[in-house]
């Protein structure tokens, strides 16, 4: 009775917290469980050492899915990309399964060896803020296959492929819905002093993380980012190979990053 009640008063408190970047559309209500080792993830946004990020987190959820499976995607938003911030595609990960309960919160497997568009660790260009690595689960529908057009990110070639991954389109094209959890991590390389300048943030933050806080502000009016962390190295590995024309990235980033 009392445990019952008790999951009853979690259920509601969970639906009013976002799992979602704020700003972030669509909103996720629904958590994703994400483990880094033994770190599960929270609250969501939670500042994660790189090197904790090597490896695929494990994922675990209670929502259900009337096919039994599921696509997972893993997006960082704040790729600084000739002179603005696009996305980057992490990971996009089908045949997701596990997901049949809809009460419990299990363990979702994951397919191994990966089919779609395999894990990368998040590595944010030294003395760039946080950045913000989305992790969203779909329903997978029963006829569900990536669209031809993205073919190139299944597997993809190399890292630009992975660059301004356009989350809408792929939604539209593949039949998916709404997401039915989510969550999300920041990253940050602290290691080194930044060589460039990068673009101005697209949201206003402070993120927490074990042993650090930063606070992140940017916003339409293009305040400039700035991050708390100290630094004192050189390299920066902006994800580049940008080869594509900048207009085409910021618009097929649009959806995404238009609501920031
Ligand atoms: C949840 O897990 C408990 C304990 O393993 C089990 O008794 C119960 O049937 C499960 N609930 C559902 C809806 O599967
Ligand atoms: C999947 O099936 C639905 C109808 O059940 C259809 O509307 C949709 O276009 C199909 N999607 C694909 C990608 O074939
Ligand atoms: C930070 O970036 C530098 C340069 O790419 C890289 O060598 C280093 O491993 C990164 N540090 C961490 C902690 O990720
Ligand atoms: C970067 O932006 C400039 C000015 O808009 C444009 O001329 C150039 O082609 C872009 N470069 C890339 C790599 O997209």
């Amino acid at each position: 009775m009392w445990s019952r009640t008790l999951a009853g008063l979690l259920s509601l408190a969970s639906i009013t917290i976002a799992q979602t970047p704020s700003g972030f559309t669509p909103q996720v209500s629904q958590k994703l469980g994400i483990t880094y080792g033994n770190n599960d993830i929270s609250p969501p946004g939670e500042l994660i050492p790189r090197p904790e990020v090597a490896r695929p987190p494990t994922i675990s959820s209670s929502v259900f899915s009337t096919t039994g499976k599921a696509v997972l995607f893993t997006i960082d938003l704040d790729v600084p990309s000739n002179g603005s911030r696009v996305t980057l595609l992490h990971w996009m990960s089908p045949d997701i399964t596990g997901v049949t309960d809809g009460k419990n919160s299990t363990e979702l497997t994951i397919p191994n060896p990966p089919v779609g568009t395999p894990y990368l660790q998040p590595a944010p260009p030294v003395g760039d803020f946080p950045h913000r690595y989305v992790f969203l689960l779909f329903e997978q529908p029963r006829n569900f296959s990536i669209p031809p057009e993205f073919a190139n990110i299944n597997p993809p070639t190399d890292v630009s492929a992975r660059i301004g991954f356009n989350l809408a389109k792929f939604v539209a094209a593949s039949g998916l819905s709404t997401p039915i959890a989510a969550n999300y991590i920041t990253v940050q390389n602290t290691t080194g002093t930044a060589t460039t300048t990068f673009p101005p943030a697209q949201y206003s933050t402070t993120v927490t993380g074990s042993s650090t806080t930063v606070t992140v502000s940017g916003g339409a009016s293009g305040t400039s980012a700035s991050a708390s962390a100290s630094a004192s190295s050189t390299s920066n590995v902006a994800a580049s190979g940008s080869g594509g024309s900048g207009v085409a990235l910021a618009l097929a980033a649009a959806w995404m990053l238009h609501q920031i």
